[in-house]
């Protein structure tokens, strides 16, 4: 009998990985895959809610299975797939879209931001998105899902699909809890810490693979604020710019916030900004290089997502079959 918990979760290999990914939630999953049974994989069919370049996506997602395991996913410890491999999902999805309401559908706010970006492509499967999210992660049965703060909300229509499900069919599903880490779930951008860092804005946005010298001109023009004060203080309403920066060297040293007003306690942002550059370099380095060698054996890569595939799609089928008995599907 398995007494493991199960942890699933997934990034989009839309663009390079980047800094409020891996602070967010991926520094966090190799910690997890001692205790649970862990299911990573890149969300490749999400990304055609928005056109993509057919060859920039294969080589995104090759280069993302290499990060994963550059972070420190060990492929011998844990699941790691590529959602297009397994049609579970798809399957899962198409009957959950019919447990899913218009209405709810319509008051997720990253539907709405992105129709606002994507005016000219606002095509159905931006709109049904969070409810193949949710099939992604109800067909493994997990127990948690590590995510950012911006996903928080799409996990929460996920519970509520599935509570809406297993109030008709009795427990088919079990209904998972977010998981949000205290520092680095909202990792805002360097030049706009209005908005979170993400890759549609590249001048605020560090990535993965960047070169130090490029990370250490971003973070020496990270905007901070036009307050009097000067002090290196985290204060995220007064001070949003610097409060950004100490949250992200909190999350890169591991330092408390206490910690961090000390060390610069009277010495001005002139001399936080490049440290925090620094920071983020030095943890960045070691992922970067593994990457770059990793990247150089596709067919090791190959191999993992190929195992990946057989194992997830094991447990996923085992879910379908049951969903689709309950819902009155002649078995084949
Ligand atoms: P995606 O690809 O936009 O982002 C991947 C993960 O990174 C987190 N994240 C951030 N965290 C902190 N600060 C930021 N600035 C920041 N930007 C992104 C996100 O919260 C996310 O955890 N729909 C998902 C992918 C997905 C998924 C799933 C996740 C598809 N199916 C099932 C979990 C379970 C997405 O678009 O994330």
């Amino acid at each position: 009998m398995n007494e493991k918990k199960t942890m699933l979760s997934g990034i989009q290999p839309s663009g390079d990985l980047h800094l409020g990914n891996y602070l967010g939630p991926l520094r966090h999953w190799p910690e997890m895959i001692e205790s649970y049974d862990c299911f990573f994989f890149m969300a490749d069919m999400h990304t055609i809610t928005v056109r993509q370049d057919p060859a920039q996506l294969r080589k995104r997602t090759l280069t993302q299975i290499a990060q994963y395991i550059a972070c420190g996913l060990d492929p011998e410890k844990c699941t790691i797939f590529v959602q297009s491999h397994v049609p579970a999902h798809a399957q899962l999805g198409w009957v959950l879209d019919c447990y899913t309401m218009f209405g709810e559908l319509s008051r997720m706010t990253q539907f709405k931001d992105k129709s606002a970006k994507h005016a000219e492509n606002i095509n159905a499967g931006l709109f049904t998105y969070p409810v193949l999210m949710a099939a992604d992660i109800l067909i493994y049965q997990p127990d948690y899902v590590p995510v950012g703060e911006d996903q928080r909300q799409h996990v929460e229509i996920c519970r509520d699909i599935a509570e809406r499900f297993n109030g008709i069919y009795g427990d088919v599903f079990r209904v998972p809890e977010p998981y949000i880490a205290k520092v680095g779930a909202r990792i805002k951008s360097l030049n706009a810490p209005d908005a979170k860092m993400s890759k549609s804005m590249p001048e605020g946005c560090v990535f993965l693979m960047e070169k130090p010298e490029d990370i250490m001109r971003k973070f020496k023009r990270a905007v901070t604020d036009s307050d009097t004060e000067r002090c290196v203080r985290y204060a995220p309403e007064e001070k949003p710019g610097v409060s950004n920066l100490v949250q992200i060297y909190a999350a890169a040293t591991g330092k408390s916030f206490e910690e961090i007003e000390a060390e610069f306690d009277g010495q001005g942002y002139g001399k936080f900004k490049p440290a925090v550059g620094e920071a983020v370099v030095e943890t960045l380095r070691p992922i970067r290089e593994k990457t770059e060698r990793l990247l150089a054996d596709k067919a090791y890569l190959e191999g993992v997502y190929r195992a990946g595939a057989e194992k997830a799609g094991y447990a996923a089928e085992k879910t379908l079959r049951k969903v689709y008995k309950k819902i009155g599907f002649l078995p084949r």
